[in-house]
């Protein structure tokens, strides 16, 4: 095939197709599969990001499949506004078309260098990019290619094995495939002529039209997803990741007294239950919110809630106590935790606790982020023993559960 340049020498002008018109019949899902979520953004979003990304990268143009431009517009997000992103273009039904319409989309641009991604490899990196277009360069058209790992054998129609292969002069191939634009579009021109509309990669057409290819080195992790099990695989293991890295499970203890003062209710866990007295405290004296905050500050190693809210300060007279449980949670939140659960034990004769259990529950759990589920409610007298079974008021003791990242100092 002729060799339209040779490789040139001001810095090259590269830009890339990426396939994302195909059905994804392997993968079965409801939508094509590079509409599906890999780690919570669509795959396509991953593959056309590390395009966008690439310093190297001056244009990139999207091939997707009819009627999915809401699909794609949706998937993309902000990123649809990007200044190298051309508006996208229809495919057809090969990927072989489909890299043609990427192609056409390019000409008024003229790359010097072209590279071919699917959609589907959301895990290659930037440095593979970077290699591809380096080795395309030098050598007209680039193709990375891994090492196999599995041993592989021929078959018959039967299933019976056959001979076994050398797998150290195997690869298996994978993309960005990169070529130099005006040959790709030259050998993709020929194939059509030639009624060729079977190659499912731009290596094979490219070797087929009588350009040079160079298999440069592959990663592992770039791996095409294409059946279900991949995608279950992927999610499983980030899951796994996302909870081990909230690994340092903690708990904590907090226990609180009020004595009772004048007053017709009691705040308890947020919620106001009418009572022969009241309590007395500086703020809204709730002795079940102030357990559970030092439950929380002491799950974190955090002082407790006077170092935070001194009984000094004027600011927190009468004040409302889902302030101090508040910023207690909020404290988790920005060590990067959460709260796993919270557990409230309610000491005292009366007032009972069992009517209201279920609206402190709620309470608590709105107060701090959490569901419903996530909050235990419980209350005991003292058989009339000691303060609390003399009724002179009450007290409350709570743990709290949190999930911590791991860190070094830990
Ligand atoms: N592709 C394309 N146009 C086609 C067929 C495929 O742009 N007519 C794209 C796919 O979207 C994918 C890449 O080429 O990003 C690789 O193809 P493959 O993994 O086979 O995807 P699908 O063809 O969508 O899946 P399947 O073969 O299981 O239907
Ligand atoms: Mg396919």
């Amino acid at each position: 095939m002729p060799t339209s340049s040779n490789a040139p020498e001001h810095a090259p002008k590269v830009a890339a197709v990426i396939c994302a018109a195909g059905s994804g019949l392997r993968a079965g899902g409801e939508t094509p599969k590079q509409y599906a979520d890999v780690g919570g953004r669509p795959m396509i979003a991953r593959s056309v990001k590390l395009f966008l990304d690439h310093p190297e990268v001056a244009t990139v143009s999207v091939v997707i499949g009819p009627r999915q431009e809401q699909l794609y517009q949706s998937a993309l997000g902000e990123m649809t506004s990007h200044a190298k992103l051309l508006a996208s273009v229809e495919g057809g039904a090969t990927r072989q078309s489909s890299v043609r319409a990427g192609l056409k989309a390019l000409a008024s641009d003229m790359p010097d260098i072209v590279l071919v991604h699917d959609a589907a490899r959301p895990f290659a990196t930037a440095d593979l990019v970077s290699r591809a277009i380096k080795t395309a360069i030098a050598a007209g058209g680039a193709v990375p290619g891994a090492a196999v790992t599995d041993t592989i054998c021929a078959i018959d129609d039967d299933g019976a094995r056959g001979a076994t292969l050398d797998r150290s002069g195997l690869r298996a191939l994978q993309t960005p495939q990169a070529f130099r634009y005006a040959d790709l579009v030259a050998a993709h021109a020929r194939a059509a002529e030639a009624g060729r509309d079977d190659f499912t990669d731009d290596g094979a057409l490219f070797a087929w039209a009588g350009g040079t290819v160079t298999v440069f080195g592959g990663e592992a992790r770039n791996v095409k997803m294409t059946t279900p099990d991949q995608f279950e695989d992927e999610a499983l293991r980030r899951a796994g990741l996302a909870f081990l890295k909230r690994g340092d499970v903690r708990t904590g203890t907090g226990f609180d007294v009020h004595a009772f003062g004048s007053g017709d209710h009691v705040m308890l866990a947020g919620v106001a239950v009418p009572h022969v007295a009241g309590l007395s405290g500086h703020s809204d004296a709730d002795v079940a919110l102030h357990a559970l905050t030092d439950a929380i500050l002491g799950a974190l190693a955090d002082g407790d809630i006077g170092a935070h809210f001194p009984p000094s300060e004027a600011a927190w007279k009468g004040a409302d106590s889902a302030v101090f449980l508040a910023d207690a949670a909020a404290r988790v939140r920005a060590a990067g935790g959460e709260i796993g659960h919270l557990d409230l034990t309610v000491i005292g004769e009366a007032p009972k606790v069992g009517p209201h259990r279920d609206a402190m529950r709620s309470r608590i759990a709105e107060i701090v982020g959490v569901s419903i589920g996530r909050v235990g409610v419980k209350a005991t007298t003292t058989e009339r023993l000691g303060f609390a079974g003399r009724r002179e008021g009450l007290a409350a003791m709570a743990s709290a559960t949190i999930r911590l990242p791991f860190r070094e100092e830990f």
